[in-house]
């Protein structure tokens, strides 16, 4: 046959092809059809599936930022599989429990009460996912027991507007800027409108936004932000795409914090007992643990594998708060029991913004209580002093 000639076959290819996009046929085929509806708010019952409905209800390139990780994405993946390398411990009746029909989850840190030992985590640019930015999160946030929120550095709204939304606590998040006198224009005010405490994330030296970058053409915003958490603009000419915003840290930056900030300061961003203690000496009142959700250091460990480690290091000294691939209630036990004091949520509220604005947040952070409070029922604990490393066996690889 020669490549002029039409065998059978292709003639009823192009004949279905023709009768595909032919108007006569489009009246019967329902292009909405095939897909999977969004579920109404109601029908979610994990974190995972308001997953789902973010990304069915956001563009692209606003869904990708909140959910890739750096270059490759293996740490991204690891936060996840840690938490299925760690066993949760039988109940074995009346070992931890104390006989009490209720179960008590509230704690309090540097004087910030919480139903629960979880906070929102610093996540940047709510304004991509919700008309009113953060003052919904922190609406819902506050709805779901008064929950606590971390506002972002790279927030859409200013600290007062969000603080100005709702009750429930609020922290303030600072990228360190070489000029001192930048920080405290940023700070002051913040914490004169309530700022409880200060967390300074360390972990973004010279990140990339691989996917980010990719996405820049997709959306005028939301995608287009390489390198944003990466400290500005790389100067032309630099072979090594990487920003010059991050590149000057030093420890006594923290001393230099401690003269004009009175409230607690949290260091956000140790991965090793070695930076905990050097974090300790600068005279930090708290330890983060964190990979920022897996987006700074590719191949670096996931936050649980050295959360045991650093917590043995703080020795009880300070508080340490955990974040960094959370998506139950079970995962935020076992942090709890490998010795954080409490843990942060970063995309699990997004999620709920991005699907269902403040009832999203609400109900998302809801379904983590409620899961929390399952997993400690099931082993044995009534109490928050309860949750230890008996419960748990670590098994990692
Ligand atoms: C990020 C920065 C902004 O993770 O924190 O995108």
């Amino acid at each position: 046959m020669n490549k002029f000639e039409i065998s059978r076959r292709r003639s009823i290819e192009a004949l279905a092809g023709f009768l595909a996009g032919s108007p006569l046929l489009s009246g019967q085929i329902d292009p909405i059809r095939d897909h999977a509806r969004v579920p109404g708010i109601k029908e979610l019952l994990t974190a995972f599936e308001f997953e789902a409905v973010m990304y069915a209800k956001q563009t692209r390139a606003v869904y990708n930022y909140r959910a890739y990780g750096e270059e490759s994405e293996f740490t991204l993946r690891r936060n996840r599989l840690a938490f299925d390398w760690v066993k949760l411990a039988e109940n074995k009746a009346g070992t931890s429990n104390t006989g009490s029909a209720t179960v008590d989850t509230s704690t309090e840190i540097f004087g910030t009460k919480m139903a629960f030992p979880i906070l929102v985590s610093p996540t940047a640019l709510h304004g991509d996912l919700d008309k009113d930015g953060e003052q919904s999160t922190h609406k819902g946030a506050a709805a779901a027991s008064n929950t606590p929120m971390i506002l972002s550095n790279n927030s859409s709204l200013s600290f007062d507007k969000v603080m100005s939304a709702a009750s429930s606590p609020m922290w303030v998040q600072l990228y360190p800027k070489q000029a001192m006198d930048a920080n405290k224009a940023y700070l002051e005010p913040a914490i004169a409108q309530g700022a409880k405490a200060v967390v300074v994330t360390v972990d973004q030296l010279a990140t990339v936004y691989e996917r980010s970058q990719h996405d820049r053409n997709l959306n005028a915003t939301g995608g287009g932000r390489g390198r944003f958490g990466g400290g500005g603009p790389v100067p032309a000419g630099n072979p090594y795409r990487i920003s010059v915003g991050r590149l000057w840290y030093e420890w006594k930056f923290f001393e230099e914090l401690r003269t004009f900030v009175k409230v607690p300061i949290v260091i956000k961003g140790i991965l090793t007992a070695e930076d905990a203690k050097l974090a300790l000496e600068h005279g930090v009142d708290g330890i983060y643990v964190s990979n920022h959700g897996g987006r700074s250091l590719d191949y670096g460990p996931s936050t649980l594998e050295v959360l045991p480690e650093i917590v043995d290091a703080v020795g009880g000294k300070v508080p340490v708060l955990f974040d960094s691939g959370l998506r139950r209630g079970a995962d935020v036990l076992k942090a709890l029991a490998l010795g954080a004091n409490a843990v942060c949520l970063g995309r699990v509220p997004l999620w709920g913004l991005g699907s269902y604005g403040v009832t999203g947040v609400t109900r998302v952070l809801e379904i983590m209580q409620a899961e929390f409070v399952q997993a400690m029922l099931q082993t044995g604990c009534t109490r928050l002093s309860a949750i230890n490393r008996k419960i748990v066996l670590a098994n990692f690889p």
